[in-house]
């Protein structure tokens, strides 16, 4: 008898517990407008959004993830949008310095966040830097994203600060301003993108860095499906993006599909509400992607 490798299935994708920081959107509105989705003239509503991020929230507790809250300032309608807040990797925070005016007074509420939490080092970025809205870790390396937000600047500094390789890639479409609504990280080796939000050096990288990647459609990256949190088994991500869905049912993920259309007014989803805590207090698995061994029945056997 032989044994062959399998393509991960989900009875043997693993689930790795994690840390993230989220801000209940109790000041959410759409009055200002720094990307294409955002239009001051459609009507946004508190409740509405509150009830999404509320059923995003306790999925994540659902699971198993420790969920940690920021409290929101008034002023602030973005500010829901955690993920923009930092990058947060081994106890080292490296905190947002936004590009547009209306967020800028975000910053100083994570670095008090970060500090009081215990984090061995927090600093502000000197370059503009919106935190894991463009600084993606997969694996060992940072995926860093520029073009709309994030200065190329801010990537040398980034990987002097974490000590991390990192991946410049060039985004082209303002409908993706941000890298995590074009790219997702899976686990550790694996992504999920739209190859139409990059340029056309950054779609050779990401071709030769993930032959595997799954290519989402141009709809499901405009219904926000690649702005979606995987802990390595599950994927929360928009649950108008159903092709993306089957893709990542296909290889083993569990996808799971969230309402947050009224944050989209704002430019956000799932991804966009939580910035992961990489501070270790929650034992890391081993990041290794596990495959099943299949034992053949002899009769297949060389
Ligand atoms: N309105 C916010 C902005 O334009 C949305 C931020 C979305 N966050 C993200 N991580 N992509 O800045």
């Amino acid at each position: 008898m032989r044994t062959v490798f399998e393509r991960a299935d989900s009875a043997s994708r693993v689930m790795r517990r994690r840390r993230y920081l989220m801000c209940r959107p109790a000041h959410f509105t759409v009055e200002y407008s720094i990307n294409p989705w955002m239009d001051p003239g459609v009507p946004t509503s508190g409740t509405t959004a509150l009830g999404q991020w509320k059923r995003l929230r306790d999925l994540l507790v659902d699971l198993g993830h420790e969920v940690g809250l920021i409290a929101p300032l008034p002023g602030l309608p973005d500010m829901v949008f955690a993920a923009n807040g930092a990058v947060a990797i081994d106890g080292k925070a490296l905190v947002a310095r936004f590009r547009h005016p209306q967020r800028t007074g975000e910053s100083a509420a994570y670095e008090k966040w970060f500090a009081d939490d215990g984090w061995s080092e927090v600093r502000q970025a000197t370059a503009v830097n919106e935190g894991e809205g463009d600084f993606l870790p997969a694996g060992g390396v940072l995926l860093a994203g520029s073009g709309f937000r994030s200065d190329p600047a801010a990537r040398q500094e980034a990987a002097e600060f974490f000590g991390l390789p990192v991946l410049g890639l060039t985004l082209v479409d303002p409908r993706f301003y941000h890298l995590d609504t074009a790219l997702a990280v899976l686990d550790d080796e694996e992504v999920m993108y739209y190859p139409g939000a990059f340029d056309a050096e950054s779609r050779e990288l990401l071709a030769e860095r993930y032959p595997d990647a799954i290519l989402a459609t141009e709809p499901d990256a405009e219904a926000f499906g690649l702005n979606a949190v995987s802990d390595g088994r599950h994927v929360l991500l928009a649950s108008a993006a159903e092709r993306l869905a089957g893709q990542l049912k296909e290889r083993g993920f569990e996808p799971i599909g969230v309402e947050l259309s009224e944050l989209l007014k704002a430019g956000g989803g799932a991804k966009c509400c939580t910035l992961e805590l990489r501070d270790g207090r929650i034992p890391p698995s081993t990041g290794a992607r596990i495959r099943r061994v299949v034992p053949l029945p002899d009769s297949h056997a060389a």
